[in-house]
């Protein structure tokens, strides 16, 4: 990674592989994700030391409820212990904690403490850590037009005014910037249902390491790889080269 080079100010991942790497050790299931929490203390210290504005993890995905009950509800009383231990720690480091997704559908006690987390951490300005429970792409993609459809219904709304910003706001995360970077970890080369309006044009890196092996060298890796890519959002190289020159030379004449 070059220090100097831009890094991305969103970064989304895909903790994929908890389940194998158990495999792996002749161990159940649980004991990767288990594991897997290690890996996400870890990640999440290593972005907020770089200096990453925002990090969204996919913890659950609403597809993941078809696992057999013992597992989802070991995934959920996880999500909780490592809560309890973790929130009080992550306030003192100024992490501002944000829960998207359907969390409601795992009951009140979890929905209680993932609402006290947000309002414990609302007024920090360091990074923000975004846990995806229970989400799924489509899913944020037809409450979003559940509330449209609202606004239309109420008459607050014409159907001809509905465009890409209104769909973006009211999708979660609608005050972040879109991510710039997505990993997924275990070697697995989908997007499985997450962020999908969000990743449009999102760098995309896949890590041959199951998530509870994922570190800080494998996010460098990532790093790197991000600040190889040309992002060009529908333009020609050549536009985007004369537009960076541009930007340059103007912060050059400010400095
Ligand atoms: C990711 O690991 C964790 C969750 C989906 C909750 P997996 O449980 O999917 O692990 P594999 O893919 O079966 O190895
Ligand atoms: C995606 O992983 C969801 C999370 C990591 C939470 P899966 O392991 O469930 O995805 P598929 O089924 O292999 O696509
Ligand atoms: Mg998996």
């Amino acid at each position: 990674m070059d220090e100097s080079q831009q890094l991305p100010q969103h970064i989304a991942v895909i903790m994929d592989g908890n389940g194998r790497w158990a495999k792996k050790r002749f161990l159940p299931r649980f004991a990767g994700h288990r594991a897997g929490v290690e890996a996400v203390r870890r990640t999440v210290t290593a972005c907020a030391e770089k200096g990453i504005q925002a990090l969204t993890l996919f913890a659950f995905g609403n597809d993941n409820l078809q696992r057999p009950r013992e597992e989802v509800g070991y995934l959920v009383e996880l999500l909780f212990t490592s809560m309890q231990r973790e929130v009080a720690k992550l306030h003192d480091n100024n992490i501002r904690m944000r829960f998207i997704g359907n969390y409601a559908y795992f009951g009140d006690k979890l929905t209680q403490k993932i609402h006290e987390a947000e309002a414990m951490t609302a007024n920090n300005t360091g990074m923000t850590l975004v846990i995806a429970v229970n989400y799924s792409g489509r899913w944020d993609i037809t409450q979003a037009t559940q509330k449209i459809a609202q606004q239309v219904a109420d008459g607050h709304l014409q159907a001809a005014a509905i465009d890409e910003q209104s769909i973006s706001t009211h999708l979660s995360c609608a005050d972040l910037p879109d991510p710039d970077l997505f990993i997924r970890t275990s070697g697995e080369l989908r997007i499985s249902n997450f962020l999908l309006w969000q990743l449009s044009y999102t760098e995309l890196f896949f890590a041959d390491v199951y998530w509870p092996d994922f570190g800080v060298d494998e996010l460098e890796q990532a790093l790197t790889s991000f600040q190889s890519r040309q992002r060009r959002f529908g333009r020609t190289g050549e536009q985007v080269r004369v537009r960076q020159s541009q930007r340059q030379s103007e912060q050059n004449e400010i400095a």
